[in-house]
């Protein structure tokens, strides 16, 4: 039998492969894991390698004992903005809450105003900046929304700039299309004109012009009712687009439920779900998507119903929610530690929660995991255990990152 050619194999590595059954993380000591262009060739046990190493592929690295996991993915986040909202967060620390900062003008308007007045170029360059030091700890997948612009022109050009973040830097970008994020100025007093608007102008032009890979809304008292969310989602599934929700963030207007009920892939934030929506979610598949980042930023107290997640089997990831105004946050290393002190998830279901369960929030089956035919996205870490991921507050132990089968 010839050996196969592999491009390259990493040796002397301790995998946590996430795959679901077995071993906790689906860790395999003494592994290795072989690229053949951008997908994985191998993975497994070194010992089960069909014959010696330089004679499987042509680049062989022995890496010392580091993990590796899958290249991790940050399913929820806002991260091309302008500007910045320091000032509301001292107003917040002075009293002043979310909600009355977002009915006084402030808020998500004031983010608007900001992305409104900024070029491309600049949306860009300060994005880039932003996603430069969120790859830097593993990041190879990442969802960004639009939802500062709220006209069509401006919603268009956020996500351009979010498409052109994914041609320029090694990572993958996918896109949701937020238009019912908040009611924009010149839409005062006119909110259902405006859900029209979005349903029947803005959603068909961004789907055509190919710039969303789903359809977000921010259903909430400050945001959209249900039954305006109701619409948005039905002009999502008439242009073909899947559904993601902001559901229950602040008060329980049954997004959860709702969100299950259109097939969402995911529903988002989640503090004030009830057991109806668990419930709702286990049976559509809808991946619950905690956000332990705005939680924290906002000084929230209600936590997310885990047990109750848990039990039902409802998949849980974990995002970033990287935006300006409730959750400033750049690291996802930070996410699993404050999901697992804030929210008591366990470390392995945070671990699982930016990469299987991430992917599966996306609607994506080619990642998340370290598995034969999957793509080459992974990262080496330099630490002695997985839970170290979620244990450290800041720090980077993050050695490299192959994504594609490239080391970038
Ligand atoms: O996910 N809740 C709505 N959207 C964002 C916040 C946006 C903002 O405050 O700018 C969130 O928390
Ligand atoms: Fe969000």
């Amino acid at each position: 039998m010839t050996a196969p050619r592999w491009d390259r194999l990493w040796l002397n590595v301790r995998l946590a492969t996430m795959e679901p059954d077995g071993a906790a993380y689906g860790a395999i000591e003494d592994g290795a894991i072989a690229t053949s262009g951008d997908r994985i060739a191998f993975v497994g046990p070194r010992q089960d390698l069909p014959a010696a190493p330089e004679a499987c592929a042509v680049v062989v690295t022995d890496c010392g004992g580091a993990w590796i996991t899958p290249g991790l993915i940050d399913c929820h986040t806002h991260l091309v903005f302008g500007g910045e909202r320091a000032h509301e967060f001292e107003l917040r620390l002075e009293g002043a809450s979310y909600e009355e900062i977002a009915r006084a003008g402030g808020g998500i308007r004031s983010t608007v105003n900001a992305t409104r007045g900024a070029s491309e170029d600049v949306l860009f360059a300060s994005a880039r900046s932003r996603l430069r030091e969120t790859m830097a700890q593993g990041v190879t997948t990442i969802e960004i929304k639009s939802g500062y612009g709220l006209s069509t022109e401006a919603e268009m050009k956020m996500l351009r700039v979010a498409r052109r973040l994914g041609a320029e830097l090694p990572v993958d970008v996918r896109t949701s299309f937020l238009g019912a994020h908040a009611l924009p100025p010149e839409y005062e007093g006119r909110q259902s004109d405006y859900v029209k608007m979005v349903c029947d102008e803005m959603l068909p032009a961004i789907a055509k012009a190919g710039l969303a890979d789903a359809v977000d809304a921010f259903c909430e008292n400050i945001g959209f009712t249900p039954a305006e969310t109701d619409a948005v989602f039905d002009a999502a599934r008439r242009n073909g687009l899947a559904v993601k929700l902001h559901a229950d963030q602040l008060s329980d207007l049954g997004g959860a439920a709702l969100a299950a009920r259109h097939g969402a892939l995911s529903a988002d934030h989640l503090e004030h779900t009830s057991q109806d929506g668990v419930a709702a979610m286990a049976k559509a598949g809808t991946v619950a998507v905690l956000l332990p980042g705005a939680f924290y930023f906002l000084r929230d107290t209600k936590v997310p119903p885990i047990e109750a997640f848990r039990r039902a089997g409802v998949p849980m990831a974990v995002a970033s929610d990287c935006n300006p105004g409730s959750s400033p946050a750049l690291s996802l290393l930070l996410m699993l530690n404050m999901a697992c002190t804030l929210f008591r998830l366990r470390p392995e279901e945070a671990l699982a929660g930016v990469t299987r369960n991430a992917a599966r929030a996306l609607g994506l089956n080619d990642r998340g995991r370290l598995a034969v035919g999957l793509n080459a996205d992974f990262a080496l870490w330099d630490v002695g255990r997985p839970a170290e991921l979620c244990y450290w507050i800041g720090g980077n132990p993050c050695r490299s990152v192959v994504r594609r089968g490239i080391e970038r």
